[in-house]
């Protein structure tokens, strides 16, 4: 009988061997919490498709974003549903809007203890819940869309957000946004580019926690779910048009376009772990089919794996927490 040549399994075998072999790490720093806060309610209103999830009042975000900072994660993005809405989404860029006024609150509460980002995207503010303005037939405006999204962003860097998530997916929506904090003074403030945002079925469960508006879908801005090199093209774009950073969303259904976007840009990339994917861990461990804690700490490391250097996920404070009572 002839023994195996290589015994892989050698690395292995203990717990402590395991530590210091495993080639992916996952610290609190690299977690960012989203969150949701709604004008005009007093207490948190719980979000029924993403338990342990809620809309905040200004004053419960105030608190929560206190304790993300205590807790040491990486930053916060921060998403506004407004009381009311119209075609061109002007809750966005109205200096008293729930969103800019909750981040005005919130960085006064923490300052610089994380990075505090915000939504850039009109679908919350609009009342068809496009991303951007309609034309006469229906369809999304790009370069009419593009004069909004430079308003909100001036809008959010005066109030104080460090980055900007442009989530909307429209052509040039980096360059315009940039040049425009540029020429107003806002150097400084960050463009987190959402690059390669794909149409899908995983944000159903964000509709209700913003309250969408939509009817249809956003199949002719967000990239189709079969392409794979278009997310690469899209994320060069952005660099090229000045992105400080770069994402890919949803996450785990993606993970080769994550990779193959992390081998071609020299910028930060990053992973936006999607309300459905929340979802379906939440429910199959509610129904006891799942390891809560297992999956959502080896989601995580998968996502970190394939190339993102920090990640968006719902269970950042929890995330953080195991990890710190493992060190
Ligand atoms: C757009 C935006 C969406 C999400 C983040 N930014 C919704 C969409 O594109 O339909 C989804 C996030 C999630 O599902 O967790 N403002």
């Amino acid at each position: 009988m002839s023994f195996p040549e290589h015994r892989p399994r050698r690395l292995r075998r203990t717990p402590a061997v395991r530590r210091l072999a495993r080639e992916t790490h996952l610290v609190p720093s690299q977690l960012v919490l989203p969150m949701f806060v709604r004008e005009g309610i007093t207490q948190p209103s719980p979000i029924g498709s993403m338990p342990g999830i809620v809309q905040h009042s200004l004053d419960s975000l105030r608190r929560a974003v206190a304790e993300a900072a205590e807790e040491r994660i990486g930053g916060v993005m921060l998403f506004g549903v407004p009381e009311t809405r119209d075609a061109v989404g002007s809750g966005a860029d109205d200096p008293n809007g729930i969103l800019n006024l909750a981040t005005e609150a919130v960085v006064a509460e923490v300052g610089d203890a994380l990075v505090v980002q915000t939504d850039l995207c009109l679908d919350e503010f609009t009342d068809h819940g496009h991303c951007g303005v309609l034309q006469a037939d229906g369809s999304v405006d790009n370069d009419a869309t593009l004069e909004r999204y430079t308003a909100m962003g001036l809008a959010q860097a005066r109030a104080g957000s460090a980055m900007l998530g442009l989530s909307g997916m429209m052509d040039g929506q980096v360059g315009a946004v940039r040049e425009a904090l540029d020429a107003e003074g806002f150097t400084d403030t960050l463009i987190l580019a959402y690059s390669a945002k794909y149409a899908g079925a995983f944000y159903g469960p964000f509709r209700e926690a913003v309250d969408s508006q939509l009817k249809g879908d956003r199949r002719s801005y967000q990239l189709d779910p079969g392409n794979g090199r278009e997310g690469v093209r899209e994320a060069l774009l952005d660099v090229e048009e000045g992105a400080d950073v770069v994402m890919v969303k949803p996450a785990l259904p993606y993970l080769d376009v994550l990779a193959d976007v992390k081998a071609s840009v020299d910028v930060p990339v990053w992973a936006y772990q999607v309300s459905g994917e929340y979802a379906m861990v939440e429910a199959a461990a509610a129904h006891g089919w799942i390891d809560r804690r297992g999956a959502i700490m080896e989601s995580l490391l998968g996502i970190r794996r394939a190339g993102a250097d920090a990640i968006l996920t719902y269970w950042a404070l929890e995330a953080a927490r195991w990890l710190r009572a493992e060190l």
